[in-house]
């Protein structure tokens, strides 16, 4: 891993300078969650692959890591989803249609979802872990003939809080195996009620032959990493997207730091192998 003054060197001049894209329009998802269209005012698309993140900035009040959720390589305005918790994601949320926000990246690294091709793929998504994997869903449907089974096992607190209901069926309709459960149901809810953890001896999949991508809050991707290697797939075939503190996005200021890694540059998709022993602490 190159020392810190040796990453300063390596970055050109106006990396740290956002691009500004115009808000195109928003959706609002669920009641907390909404999806941003934005779209550059260069005219010049952003490249990115599925799993990569921007820092995304409100102009006045702050810049904060999102994952992006759109499609890698096809046309259309750049997405992402965001959950309102604070400060900045609040100010995003308030953003109006036409407004200019700015963008920082891609940074990070990705699912490499085509590692999975000629066997099976599963996607096992918490809450809004469900976006940053989007990418990789449309990546494998974009390539469908080149993969085996697709497997999505999704899980959320209630199902109010359900992303993309229209897109999962979609997906269904194209031959995934769409899995979803639900922390506590609703009188309406005639679907499944558990952690997303339990699905995983429901799917069919080869585990042998299996890549799994896991995006989720860390206890969730601890337990179910744990789970699928549990039935069979190798450690360094299941992936988890980290989240942790940032600053600069590119491996300069050290916020992102945990033991040798920084999470921006390494991460955030990592190897389960590589992570096991370190996931569910915060500093290291
Ligand atoms: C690589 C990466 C990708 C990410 N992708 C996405 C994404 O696609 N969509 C998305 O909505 N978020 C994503 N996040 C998380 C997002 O960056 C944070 O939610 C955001 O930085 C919060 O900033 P804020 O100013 O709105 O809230 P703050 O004012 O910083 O925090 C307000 C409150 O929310 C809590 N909080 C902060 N972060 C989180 C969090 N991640 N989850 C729950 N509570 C939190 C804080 O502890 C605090 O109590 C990603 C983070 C990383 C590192
Ligand atoms: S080194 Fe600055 S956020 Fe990772």
């Amino acid at each position: 891993m190159p020392r810190l003054a040796e990453r300063h060197a390596e970055q050109p001049v106006g990396a740290m300078v956002p691009r500004v894209f115009r808000l195109a329009a928003r959706r609002q998802d669920t009641a907390d969650t909404f999806t941003m269209m934005l779209e550059p005012t260069d005219g010049i698309p952003l490249k990115f692959i599925p799993g990569q993140f921007t820092m995304l900035s409100a102009f006045g009040v702050g810049e904060v890591p999102i994952s992006v959720s759109s499609a890698a390589n096809v046309d259309g305005p750049l997405q992402h989803t965001v959950r309102d918790v604070g400060a900045v994601t609040h100010a995003l949320s308030h953003t109006p249609v036409d407004a200019m926000v700015g963008i920082r990246g891609p940074y990070g690294t990705g699912w490499e979802v085509g590692d999975g091709a000629d066997g099976d793929v599963v996607l096992v998504a918490g809450g809004i872990g469900l976006a940053p994997l989007r990418p990789a869903m449309l990546e494998v449907l974009h390539h469908r003939q080149r993969y085996g089974r697709v497997v999505l096992l999704y899980g959320t607190r209630s199902p109010a809080d359900l992303l993309f209901t229209d897109e999962l069926k979609r997906w269904e309709n194209l031959g995934v195996e769409v899995l979803v459960t639900v922390d506590y149901g609703t009188r309406e809810w005639t679907g499944r009620v558990g952690l997303v953890t339990t699905l995983i001896s429901r799917a069919g999949f080869d585990p042998a032959s299996t890549l799994a991508l896991v995006c989720g809050p860390e206890v969730m991707m601890r337990f179910t990493a744990a789970a699928l290697v549990e039935r069979g797939v190798r450690p360094e075939r299941v992936r988890v997207s980290l989240e942790r503190n940032m600053r600069c996005g590119a491996g300069l200021c050290g916020h992102c730091q945990y033991r040798e890694l920084f999470i921006c540059v390494d991460g955030p998709v990592l190897p389960f192998a590589r992570v096991a022993g370190m996931l569910g602490t915060r500093e290291l």
